[in-house]
């Protein structure tokens, strides 16, 4: 076993440092411990078939992104999203009314999943297994929200279709095949506070976007939206939505981690084009 060989403890350990989280969040964990660990294969969503194929091919780790079996605990991670909107200027007990339904909603919903199914193949397979969600999300957001201040300190007045350009100039956007839209609001507008609500399981959806709005927010960033909260937003008749799209958001926060990894002197196999772990 060479110097850089690792544990899955330290794989998770190196994500939890590079965001300084100091616990593990409920929608990361790890499955199946292992050592020595010096090739592992990561996937944005590992099913039986991902696990089947990092052992054809040699790998001694898997690490996914998305929760695998976590939806009986991992609706709790939803909460950041009222320190996101707390920080945005959001009054701390209306941001905690704005989180309350959709908490409700994926803690039901929870109960339904089989939660063993991935888990048990790999731990029957013995292959070490694990997932890293809202601190590689944490890091994706640090990246989205820096490349948003810039953009406007260049030009405070820059207008909405700026700051989204601004945002779809990073190489994971140019990777891939979605585009960075502009849903709601009109491009040539000032795109002025714009907060990146991301980080906190899932995007904030109609309810933590309107608070936002509602209290001096002039743009929201999310990753992905789904088309009922938009309509309902659109309904409103105000605010500024920009969406990253699902795999580029996601490739923001993922991409430090893969090069710390490799930095580590980890051999590190992607199962995406668009998460190539390359520099922003
Ligand atoms: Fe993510
Ligand atoms: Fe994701």
């Amino acid at each position: 076993m060479s110097t850089s060989a690792v544990s899955t403890e330290e794989l998770m350990q190196m994500a939890l440092e590079l965001v300084d989280f100091d616990r593990l969040p409920a929608d990361s964990a790890i499955y199946v411990s292992g050592d020595g660990i010096e090739r592992v294969l990561f996937g944005l969503d590992i099913g039986t078939g991902e696990l089947l194929l990092a052992r054809q091919l040699g790998y001694q780790a898997v690490i996914a992104h998305h929760p695998v079996g976590l939806a009986h605990r991992s609706w709790f991670v939803f909460k950041r999203h009222i320190d996101l909107m707390v920080g945005a200027g959001v009054p701390r007990n209306v941001a905690a009314r704005a989180v309350e339904s959709k908490m409700e909603a994926l803690r039901i919903s929870g109960q339904s999943r089989n939660y063993e199914r991935v888990p048990m193949a790999a731990r029957v397979m013995g292959m070490p297994f694990l997932n890293i969600h809202a601190p590689l999300d944490e890091m994706g957001r640090r990246v989205m929200q820096d490349a948003v201040d810039v953009a406007l300190r260049a030009d405070p007045d820059a207008a909405l279709g700026d700051v989204a350009a601004a945002l779809a100039r990073l190489s994971a956007a140019r990777r891939a095949e979605t585009e960075v839209m502009v849903p709601l609001g009109d491009s040539a507008a000032r795109a002025g506070k714009v907060v990146v609500a991301h980080g906190a399981l899932t995007n904030g959806g109609y309810d933590v976007a309107r608070v936002c709005f509602d209290h001096g927010v002039d743009t929201v960033v999310y990753i992905h939206v789904s088309p009922e909260d938009l309509k309902r937003l659109r309904n409103d008749g105000r605010g500024q939505l920009i969406v990253i799209g699902h795999l580029v958001g996601d490739a923001f926060g993922i991409e430090p981690y893969v090069r710390a990894l490799r930095v580590r002197g980890l051999e590190v196999g992607m199962l995406s084009q668009v998460v190539a772990g390359e520099s922003p």
